[in-house]
């Protein structure tokens, strides 16, 4: 007799989005339903830690209650208004963006894309309007391995070519130059003089948490002064502790002339970001020039504000370099135990492990060590083929921390 077996919950929802969706992702096989902290649940009422927090944007853990509260009591009172009118938050939250991070404005989007070709239209404006360059003749310059997200003007940088695959014509006016280089920076400067800025991850995040060298950034610092650049910093994925640090431009002591912030803004509940800025680069986008429907809406603006303060109440930046410093030394350790991992690097909570590809597994090595993971209760995903991401919340503890050291340990181990 033939017998059909009942098909689970995480088939269900997978078949689901596979048969409905556009299949422009490819998730590691596992339904969460619930969140709190630094845990997550599945359809199944299966515990794991999270160490991908959404590519950093949970840094305050899951459902943090303070920022869902703030969340519930303005989503009772009002939502959007649109900036058609002003509402009472969002000139409370610009101001507390401003002092929180130490600038003259701050303007608000939703998505981390949008706040990267927010920055690149206040960039080209200023170019016009301040530097004097040539109307259309304005130029940007970026890293080689950078992301700042999907649209035609983030992958118009893009060196990875799934991202640009068929999707040309790209943007012009882009120079990519390779990272964690100052001479071939200057040389760029110097080349041309429509340059009006440089675009740049103090950490590169996608590319595989790919640290520069000490002095880089301020390097950046001084060249983009010198030759009148603006300093764009992208720290989307670094920015907000995440690196031990408010924004990781503060490990080497200097300031963006242009300062792009997302994902944890909001703490992982909507899509918040922001470019901050001085007045003389903001001013020059005059009304009906740029906005968004959404950005800046109160809703965004009180859970911006309580996630920022929550950040800053439970020293999550400290907690984070803490952390941190206790991963990187396991991972360390590990590297001693088994040929598997090749090395170990990052900064605060934002850190990867380099994998050496086993024959028999070739370039899916690090993906079948995340699918074991998974199924010992640990969750995260590849980048760029041969690292393995590990960005847990900010508020992980140091017992929490040692228990899912001991299953990245175990797992390896076994391979
Ligand atoms: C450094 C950086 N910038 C920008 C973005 C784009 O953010 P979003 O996915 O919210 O558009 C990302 C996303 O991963 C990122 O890592």
């Amino acid at each position: 007799m033939e017998t059909t077996l009942p098909i689970s919950a995480t088939d269900q929802a997978m078949q689901l989005e596979w048969n409905y969706g556009a299949h422009n992702y490819h998730p590691v096989p596992v339904v969460l339903t619930r969140g709190e902290g630094v845990f997550v649940w599945d359809v199944e009422k299966k515990r794991y830690f999270d160490f991908l927090s959404a590519y950093s944007a949970v840094s305050q853990g899951h459902c943090h209650p303070r920022i869902i509260n703030a969340m519930i009591q303005q989503a009772q009172q009002l939502t959007l208004t649109s900036r058609a009118f002003y509402n009472d938050k969002t000139g409370l939250c610009e101001k507390y963006l401003c002092d929180y991070f130490g600038y003259d404005k701050a303007l608000l989007m939703n998505s981390g894309a949008e706040g990267g070709e927010t920055a690149l239209k206040l960039t080209r404006k200023w170019a016009y309007k301040v530097k004097g360059i040539p109307q259309n003749e304005a130029k940007t310059v970026y890293a080689a391995g950078n992301f700042w997200g999907r649209t035609l003007a983030a992958i118009s940088s893009s060196t990875d070519p799934s991202s640009t695959n068929d999707f040309g014509p790209l943007l012009p006016g882009y120079i990519v130059i390779p990272y964690n280089d100052l001479t071939a920076l200057e040389e760029t400067f110097k080349s041309d003089p429509n340059i009006a800025g440089f675009m740049v991850e103090p950490i590169q995040g996608e590319a595989g948490v790919v640290v520069p060298d000490e002095g880089y950034l301020r390097g950046v610092r001084e060249l983009c002064t010198a030759y009148n650049v603006l300093f764009i910093a992208d720290e989307v994925q670094t920015g907000i502790g995440r690196t031990g640090t408010r924004v990781a431009c503060d490990h080497e002591g200097v300031k963006p002339d242009l300062l792009i912030l997302g994902k944890a803004l909001s703490g992982g509940t909507m899509p918040v970001s922001a470019v901050l800025t001085s007045d003389e680069v903001m001013l020059t986008i005059k009304p009906g020039e740029h906005g968004s429907t959404y950005g800046g809406n109160p809703l965004a603006c009180v859970v911006t504000m309580e996630a920022l303060q929550v950040v800053e109440d439970e020293k999550l930046a400290e907690n984070a370099t803490a952390m941190g410093n206790i991963f990187r030394s396991r991972m360390t350790a590990l590297t001693q135990k088994t040929d598997l991992v090749k090395s170990v690097r990052g900064r605060g909570l934002l850190n990867a492990i380099v994998i050496k590809e086993r024959p028999d597994l070739g370039s899916e090595t690090a993906w079948e060590i995340c699918l074991k993971l998974k199924d010992n209760g640990l969750l995260t995903k590849p980048t760029h083929g041969d690292k393995i991401r590990f960005a847990p919340p900010l508020v992980i503890n140091e017992d929490q921390m040692h228990e899912a050291c001991d299953i990245i340990e175990k797992t390896i181990l076994a391979f």
